[in-house]
């Protein structure tokens, strides 16, 4: 048995930003220099139903964002120093105290038996075929009597793997386990609860669920682009229900199982996000993983996930969102497709018990959205959105990144660089990109490329293509 516990390291990002307040109304942005960014209450509110949201740009509110590049006593930063030391930690402890709940301790890290390694051929990418080598391990994630466990799937180059180099990779949790990924048939059955879906019976996982969701993990693609790809199922950290808390893994941290909770207590979006920072305790581990290139990339709830992720591990040395949507990037205040009322009413479990308090009152929030895309900061950050899915709001995902910008621009770093909404299919930025792609919800092949372009521009990453 061998033990990987890897403590943190040093801070790799020092997020940091200037004096501004942003404003933001029916979809321009408006920089407002100064001020402590007051909310403006509008009566008008747009409906909150999720059988009946607000897609009409025109019905969005006016509202002033608040200002993130403050510290506690109201005083904004000026400088990336005068960030890290006074307003990073504050904005992050109000993330924590009004969405997401307390961040969760690191644990020990152990595998489980032995690392099972394999080489194998995989199809793609287009008619050819990627040699690769299949990393599969279960981790137990504690000491306690109750430590979870998580099984990780990680494929690596084969040239680099025998040439004993270390990779860049995309670590991203999964909806359906591990063997949903890909159609590898050698990729372990997960057997933890899982909501029902195809394939799924009695809330286990069937043989039919194998590749169901390959297509959001081009592995060949990838590999053969020079990166290496992870993924774990996220139900291993917390399983997807409101009455999933007792099964997660939180009563292992010596959190409460069921009850009444404390208002920031953690949820799952919180466990998760603590799952990938294990996951990556034992990448790190690994003479194949470019421990300095460990890239976070979540779609959806888990884009939500990705975020808040790279927020509380510096370790993570770029983000990538995908449709993150309420409660990821896109801002709270837009009453544009989905809502703090209605996401917090039919996911109660993934935040903190305050956050509901908001519920159609996001205007009140000390925090909003470009506060957790802030977080990120000076790292490089990918935010995607697709055109079709507008319950996850494009234009407020892309709000966000215009208003986190300040912070980037105390190191000196140009974020998003522009305030011009892109057309559709074409990425812009600099150290915060964005494109829209056009379709539905959805992570798909043709939003990867984007990601691998940024991080070898922003991480000066030169991946060796596999031949
Ligand atoms: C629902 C939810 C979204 C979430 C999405 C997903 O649509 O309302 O907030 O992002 O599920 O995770 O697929």
């Amino acid at each position: 048995m061998l033990r990987e516990h890897v403590a943190d390291k040093q801070s790799r990002a020092n997020p940091c930003w200037r004096q501004v307040g942003v404003a933001l109304v029916a979809g321009a942005c408006v920089l407002v220099t100064g001020g402590r960014g007051t909310p403006m209450m509008d009566a008008a509110a747009a409906p909150t139903d999720v059988a009946d949201p607000n897609y009409d740009e025109a019905a969005v509110r006016a509202f002033t964002l608040p200002n993130i590049l403050e510290g506690p006593d109201g005083v904004a930063a000026k400088s990336a120093t005068a960030w890290e030391q006074t307003s990073r930690p504050y904005q992050f402890r109000q993330l924590q105290r009004f969405v997401y709940g307390q961040v969760l301790p690191p644990v020990p890290v152990t595998v489980v038996g032995e690392v099972e390694r394999a080489e194998v051929i995989l199809s793609g990418p287009g008619d050819a075929t990627t040699a690769a080598v299949r990393l599969q391990t279960r981790l137990r994630l504690g000491d306690r009597k109750d430590a979870a466990e998580t099984a990780v799937l990680c494929y690596l180059p084969a040239e680099a793997a025998a040439a004993q180099a270390s990779v860049p990779i995309f670590l991203k949790l999964n909806f359906a386990g591990n063997q949903a990924e890909t159609t590898d048939e050698g990729v372990w059955m997960t057997t933890s609860w899982m909501r029902d879906r195809k394939g799924v019976v009695a809330h286990r996982a069937t043989e039919a669920t194998r590749g169901l969701n390959a297509r959001r993990f081009p592995v060949a693609e990838m590999l053969s682009r020079g990166y290496g790809m992870a993924t774990a199922y996220c139900g291993d950290f917390f399983p997807d229900h409101a009455d999933g808390r007792p099964d997660s893994v939180l009563p292992s941290l010596g959190r409460p199982a069921e009850g009444e909770l404390p208002p920031d207590e953690p949820g799952a979006i919180a466990a998760w996000a603590w799952g990938l920072s294990r996951v990556l305790d034992w990448l790190n581990t690994r003479p194949e993983v470019d421990e300095d290139a460990v890239i976070v990339v979540g779609h959806s709830r888990l884009g939500k996930t990705a975020l808040w992720a790279g927020a509380c591990d510096p370790r993570f040395a770029m983000v990538v969102s995908n449709e993150s949507g309420c409660g990821g990037a896109a801002l709270s205040r837009r009453n544009y497709g989905e809502t703090v009322g209605v996401i917090t009413a039919r996911f109660p479990h993934w935040f903190c018990p305050r956050f509901r308090e908001y519920a159609g009152r996001e205007l009140e929030l000390p925090v909003d959205q470009h506060t957790l895309v802030a977080m990120t900061a000076p790292r490089p950050l990918y935010v995607a959105s697709a055109e079709g899915d507008r319950w996850a709001d494009p234009r407020g995902e892309f709000l966000s990144a215009v208003a986190a910008g300040p912070v980037w621009r105390l190191y000196g770093r140009v974020g998003l660089g522009t305030r011009a909404y892109p057309e559709v299919g074409r990425s812009v930025g600099e150290y915060v990109r964005y494109h829209v792609r056009a379709g539905r919800h959805d992570l798909l092949l043709e939003d990867w490329p984007h990601f691998a372009d940024m991080a070898e521009d922003m991480l000066g990453l030169t991946p060796e293509p596999a031949r």
